[in-house]
């Protein structure tokens, strides 16, 4: 590992497809980060299994993320992309902090509470322990910074609260993690009520743009997005979200600021305005998504990358691992 570099992990779990707000507010931005840390990308499927799965389906969203990370521009040569699932280390180092982790904390994070609220049916202990498995996510790999959502903070607050307890026991094992927050990524809203924030599993089809949507859906979309009455292109998020949430992903497809664009469209309507946005949105995602369809075509190249990534996973989270084991005080298996 390249040693004067701090590290950098994040990752995203492994159920449907991404939205324009995955894209915009995160992946898009990874993209580079690897110029300035050593970063560590996950495809988070035991993270997924919270929620019952269709097996056959999971496989291949899971396989869909992977291909969508790298068509993005997240480059598997320079990043360590690679499965969760693949590195064993992450549900052994979970165990351990399973037992350092309070039930009174666990059962104060928002996102159980909402989760177990949303599948009444099945509010299994893995469900309540995921803060827990993601702490091993990130304290495996010794990260310094993780980019995530505001709906993520409270698990980072878990996991550097864990971390220093640990090290206060045992001394200093792990590295305590930052949020990262720098140049922040845009942060998308339903195109049909931009008070919520763009989601997959929105029940009103227009409100989500999806990475792999074609030209004339995303445009349909945009055309359909909810503004208001006073027809001024103009950024003011609180008066006018709709038009303020077309702008902020304009300016993130278009690198212009609110001023240029706000002169671009000056005495444009709002139809010509949303137009605009479509079809920037849908110019900025066909390169990726016809690399997406050639890498889905021709499996060996992620294979390859699935493989050496996971390898390399494999030797540096094992370090942390072993470190671990020893700390608490587990028996090394003899050598020979
Ligand atoms: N819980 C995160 C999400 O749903 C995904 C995730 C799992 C993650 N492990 C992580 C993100 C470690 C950052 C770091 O968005």
């Amino acid at each position: 590992m390249d040693k004067e570099k701090k590290i950098l992990y994040s990752g995203m779990q492994a159920t449907n497809t991404l939205t324009l707000g995955n894209y915009l507010g995160a992946l898009k931005n990874w993209v580079s980060m690897h110029e300035e840390y050593e970063c560590f990308y996950g495809v988070m499927d035991l993270h997924s299994l919270t929620v019952r799965q269709e097996p056959a389906e999971f496989r291949k969203n899971a396989r869909s993320l992977y291909a969508l990370y790298v068509a993005a521009g997240l480059d598997p040569e320079k990043n360590c992309v690679y499965y969760q699932s693949h590195v064993p280390a992450h549900t052994q180092l979970a165990w351990i902090l399973n037992c350092f982790t309070y039930m009174g904390e666990l059962s104060r994070m928002t996102q159980y509470k909402d989760k177990a609220a949303k599948h009444a049916d099945n509010v299994n202990a893995g469900l309540f322990t995921y803060p827990v498995l993601m702490a091993s996510d990130i304290l495996l790999y010794q990260a310094d910074v993780v980019p995530v959502g505001v709906d993520q903070k409270q698990h980072l607050e878990i996991t550097r609260d864990i971390a220093e307890r640990f090290n206060s026991i045992y001394g200093d094992v792990f590295t305590v993690p930052e949020a990262y927050i720098g140049k922040a990524g845009a942060k998308v809203m339903s195109l049909q009520d931009p008070t919520k924030k763009m989601s997959k599993s929105d029940e009103n089809p227009n409100a989500t743009v999806f990475l792999l949507d074609d030209k004339d859906t995303i445009i349909r979309k945009f055309k359909r997005a909810v503004t208001d009455s006073d027809a001024e292109i103009r950024y003011d998020a609180e008066n006018k979200p709709g038009v303020s949430n077309l702008m902020s992903i304009y300016s993130a497809v278009s690198k212009k600021s609110y001023e240029e664009i706000e002169k671009e469209f000056a005495g444009s309507g709002y139809g010509d305005f949303k137009i605009a946005v479509g079809e920037r949105v849908a110019e900025e995602l066909l390169p990726i998504q016809n690399k997406y369809q050639e890498l889905m075509k021709e499996k060996s190249f992620i294979e390859s990358c699935m493989k050496n990534n996971a390898e390399k996973a494999f030797y540096v989270s094992n370090k942390t691992l072993r470190k671990v084991y020893k700390k608490v005080g587990l028996t090394e298996l003899p050598r020979s």
